[in-house]
């Protein structure tokens, strides 16, 4: 496999990043994930969007024009034959002797991209059955809506999910479902579909914004608010979106089946209408 490390395209086992560097050694960096199907970036101008506000937030600048980015991109997916899959974009304060203050203004960013290849991405078995998710408490940052690379409690999440039978965690917080350990959650009442409002304490996804969009413009109802692990139990539906997962049906939330348990659907039409638009 082919990546990109600072300007260079070298074999993987030839890449590398200081020591030093902090994203390493701080998390002090962002990323973006953009999906691939049929050979063909999915939302690139969306994740460039974001990346550039995340960087922004951290008092960080486009290492490169969005157009730069977007030849990278492309020149791996044709380089790693990449049909269905994603690409993986890094950019961190680059590398200084360990302080907890940013170093010298002038400091060489990191940029890292490198691709996974997914065949049948577009097609997972649990788009057809649907996932389980368990609760947990939403100890993140207050940040969130911010694209670090500190993943360790979405991470801790996940695996805690996955000890007690579940495939994924929606976190809570102080009552409230906030969103997914990598995903946007949703739930369906009545045809309404609700999903919480973008702010500080979710990330702004990109899947989620599209999926709106399409949602309104086949005039289905939307609101943004924050809805209860006991509302979402209750509801004919649930899901969650990310630019990997696309529209992913849940049928249960801690052990309780959601709806009639299997996938609905309004989830089901959205998956379709997001994957026919956007490919
Ligand atoms: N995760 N919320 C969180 C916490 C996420 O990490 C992600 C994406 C999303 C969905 O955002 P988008 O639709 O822009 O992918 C929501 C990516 C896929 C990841 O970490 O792999």
């Amino acid at each position: 496999r082919t990546v990109y490390v600072n300007g260079d395209y070298l074999p993987e086992e030839d890449a590398k990043i200081s020591v030093f560097d902090r994203g390493f050694l701080f998390a002090d960096g962002v990323y973006e994930v953009t999906s691939v199907l049929g050979g063909k970036l999915i939302d690139f101008e969306g994740h460039a969007v974001r990346l550039e506000r995340s960087l922004a937030e951290l008092d960080m600048g486009m290492p490169m024009t969005r157009d730069a980015l977007l030849e990278i991109h492309r020149r791996l997916v044709a380089e790693n034959r990449i049909e269905d899959g994603m690409v993986y974009l890094q950019v961190t304060r680059g590398a200084a002797d360990r302080d907890f203050a940013y170093p010298p203004e002038g400091t060489a960013q990191t940029v890292v991209l490198f691709t996974q290849s997914k065949p049948g991405l577009a097609d997972s078995p649990a788009a057809r059955t649907g996932i389980r998710v368990a609760t947990v408490p939403d100890l993140r940052w207050d940040r969130r809506d911010i694209k670090t690379v500190q993943l360790l409690y979405p991470s801790m999440g996940k695996m805690a999910a996955k000890a007690k039978g579940c495939d994924d965690a929606w976190m809570v917080e102080d009552g409230a479902i906030t969103e997914g350990t990598s995903n946007n959650a949703y739930i369906v009442k009545d045809g309404v579909i609700v999903t919480r409002q973008l702010g500080p304490e979710i990330l702004h996804g990109i899947t989620r914004a599209a999926v709106l969009r399409f949602a309104r413009e086949a005039q289905m109802k939307v609101e943004e608010r924050a809805f209860t692990i006991e509302e979402a139990q209750a509801a004919d539906e649930a899901f969650v979106t990310s630019a990997t997962t696309f529209v992913t049906p849940v049928v249960e939330i801690d052990g309780v089946a959601v709806g009639k348990g299997a996938p609905g659907p309004v989830a089901q039409r959205l998956r379709e209408i997001y994957l026919e638009e956007s490919r």
